[in-house]
């Protein structure tokens, strides 16, 4: 026994606390090192047989042996008991965390993302609008005449005698023109409201997603090649379609778009009754008055519109059989589309 051991002692006692991590770990620290025949004692005993002008020395590296022994063990007792209490406090540390539900996306919202990624993919920009809208933005410069029935009480909620709630996202087209020039593409997906009875099959409220392209030449042909390819990745690459005839104030010639129904594969069927046909949209090429609303000139500029209702479109593709339930708010129906 000589100073360098003791010192060697000591280190080595500094290193074997770190390993100690239960009681049982530190009674075995304490027999080997703190108890009357432990290391310790054993060394002091050592005292008797050294040299006499060693002996201060020693004694002094013997007795820092012994305070840092004790101190080690004292703090890691404590440590250690602190650890305990935590648990039996109520905080057991070993326990898993608790998983939080994760929500999921409206069926709604989830149909007008996958509808948006397509036109994106096509260079379509996304474009939002206020539902709180004016005659001049939800009418009169889409070329409603004055007397026309959707200006009429019946069928659209007025909130006073300036401010209605949009009957459909075609407002959104003149906000778009008249904040920026051609060329122009975008889409513009929203809610609109219409003052309509409800039941299974119409709310008061829903979803349209409306698309707008101006710029020089633009032709229907640009128009019915954009929805067919939309059509094509939305439905199934297998969907057939026609294009009908029709009328809109804002839009000439107006057509609606037909698929087949993927429901019966074009056989006929209760949902498509029996015509093999689903009617998805409306659209055409943008009214020459339309443009002269928004400052754009009809001879320089021409340009396609279409407008599709989303909600009653998902509740084919999800089976579901009433509209109300979309609404409701009903995690039984929501959890069904994780
Ligand atoms: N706004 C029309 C509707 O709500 C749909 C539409 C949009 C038709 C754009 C043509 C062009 O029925």
């Amino acid at each position: 026994m000589n100073l360098k051991s003791v010192y060697e002692t000591i280190e080595t006692l500094k290193a074997e606390i770190q390993t100690v991590s239960t009681k049982e770990d530190l009674e075995q620290f304490r027999l080997k090192y703190l108890v009357r025949k432990g290391i310790v004692q054993q060394m002091f005993e050592g005292l008797k047989t050294a040299a006499p002008e060693e002996r201060p020395l020693l004694g002094k590296a013997l007795n820092e042996l012994r305070q840092t022994a004790q101190r080690l063990f004292d703090e890691k007792k404590s440590q250690l008991e602190q650890v305990q209490t935590a648990s039996k406090g109520g905080i057991d540390l070993t326990i898993p965390g608790r998983r939080r539900p994760i929500g999921t996306k409206h069926p709604i919202t989830q149909a007008l993302d996958d509808m948006t990624d397509i036109f994106k993919a096509m260079g379509f920009a996304v474009a939002l609008g206020p539902e709180i809208e004016d005659d001049f933005h939800n009418f009169e410069a889409l070329n409603f005449p004055p007397d026309h029935p959707a200006r009429d009480m019946q069928d659209t909620f007025f909130l006073d005698e300036t401010a209605l709630l949009r009957t459909h996202t075609s407002p959104v087209q003149i906000r778009v023109m008249m904040n920026q020039k051609p060329p122009i593409r975008h889409i513009m997906p929203g809610r609109v409201y219409r003052n309509e009875a409800i039941s299974a099959r119409s709310y008061c409220m829903f979803h349209q997603l409306e698309g707008l392209a101006v710029d020089e030449n633009i032709t229907f042909a640009e128009l019915k090649g954009t929805l067919a390819t939309f059509a094509k990745k939305f439905f199934g690459s297998n969907v057939r379609y026609v294009f009908r005839p029709s009328f809109f104030p804002f839009t000439e010639p107006s057509a609606e778009m037909d698929i087949s129904c993927f429901l019966c594969n074009g056989k006929g069927c209760r949902v498509c009754k029996q015509s093999g046909w689903l009617e998805i949209l409306g659209c055409g090429m943008v009214d020459p008055n339309v443009f002269k609303a928004v400052g754009y000139d009809p001879e320089e500029v021409t340009g396609y519109a279409f407008g599709m209702g989303i909600d009653r479109t998902a509740l084919l593709l999800y089976g579901i059989d009433d509209i109300r339930m979309l609404y409701e708010n009903d995690t039984r129906l929501l959890n069904q589309f994780t």
